[in-house]
């Protein structure tokens, strides 16, 4: 009887800074689409804590919201069962082969990269070194684990490509070493905008808190939030140049619920802006709904929580340490008795 050797399953990485609670743009732009790949692929994720000190962070702060993190990554769909998910900084490869590929990227690679620019412009009092080379500890992160594909949003195209540039040239000079990864960004939901200024991005560093929704806010601040919204004064829920706030409204309740723009249009037919962003409110809040208590849940079960990123690192740590095993016998380093 012939046997078929099973297609080895094609693996995504990614990772999620432990810093403040993530918005509803993070939440529809990323950590929502991770779930669904977790039968299709090996899905690995990281709370990426080393990224989070290339700007100062307050240690107590940090520790909490890391754990809170992890707890909100399952909360909203990562299955510790199905995916490896696991805390960077417990898995010393990741520092490892950053300082090996830090040895093959350039500083002009680097001084290109707009996040840096954004971030030096930001943070000009420290702009530290750890902040210039946080693209290749990035790049690190995924080429450590094979990885096919990175879901990101669209802001971490640049890096992602950086990542493929690194393996590419390692592979030149070393022989094929790593997997050349592909970005994966989410269509629908990538770029949910602010909603106080519908032209930027939704941020949670935003000083402002009604530009944002986070994915603990409670029903009510859900649904201000929604009516505060900035609009136009056309009065139509219509999808149009010139109206980015309502663009960005309807693309929030449209990866919600579904349903397609020119439906969404037919539904508020002589309605006014009202009763369309009371239903977005609403649309949010219902979705969040869950993740918000089984958030809850997590949070009362520490125990179970550190079992899960236990786990989660010692079988991160097995499949980093064979590549950066593999980079260092490449570089001609001696090997370990
Ligand atoms: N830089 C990413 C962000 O800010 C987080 C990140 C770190 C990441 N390492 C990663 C994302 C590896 C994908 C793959 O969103």
């Amino acid at each position: 009887m012939e046997t078929t050797v099973p297609a080895r399953k094609k693996i995504t990485f990614s990772g999620i800074q432990p810093t403040g609670v993530f918005t509803l743009g993070n939440y529809l732009g990323a950590v929502k689409n991770w779930g669904p790949l977790q039968d299709e692929y090996r899905c690995i994720y990281s709370i990426v804590d080393l990224h989070a000190i290339t700007v100062r962070q307050d240690a107590k702060a940090l520790r909490e919201q890391a754990l809170r993190c992890y707890a909100l990554v399952m909360a909203a769909g990562i299955d510790p069962e199905k995916s490896i998910l696991f805390y960077q900084s417990h898995v010393p490869a990741h520092a490892e082969l950053s300082w090996a590929l830090g040895c093959h990227t350039q500083f002009g690679e680097l001084s290109r990269m707009t996040q840096f620019k954004d971030k030096s412009a930001k943070h000009a009092d420290n702009i530290n070194a750890g902040l210039f080379t946080y693209p290749v500890l990035m790049a690190a992160d995924i080429l450590l684990y094979q990885t096919d594909l990175v879901p990101v949003g669209d802001d971490q195209k640049q890096h992602v490509e950086l990542a493929r540039d690194i393996a590419g040239r390692f592979n030149g000079v070393y022989g094929k070493t790593f997997v050349v990864p592909e970005p994966y960004i989410a269509k629908a939901g990538a770029r949910i905008k602010s909603l106080t200024d519908p032209t930027v991005k939704m941020s949670k560093s935003d000083p402002n808190p009604n530009s944002f929704i986070t994915i603990l806010d409670p029903p009510e601040t859900i649904l201000k939030k929604c009516k505060r919204a900035v609009t136009d004064s056309d009065m139509q829920v219509r999808y149009g140049e010139g109206k980015d706030g309502i663009n960005n409204l309807m693309t929030i309740y449209s990866v919600i619920t579904g349903k397609a723009f020119d439906a969404i249009e037919a539904e508020f037919e002589g309605k006014g802006y009202g009763d369309f962003k009371t239903a977005v409110g609403e649309a949010v809040a219902e979705e969040l709904r869950p993740v918000q208590e089984k958030f809850r849940q997590l949070m009362e079960a520490p125990d179970y929580l550190k079992e899960c990123y236990t786990r989660g690192a010692e079988q991160a740590a097995a499949l980093a340490e064979r590549t950066l095993a593999k980079v260092y016998k490449k570089l001609g380093f001696v090997a370990k008795g």
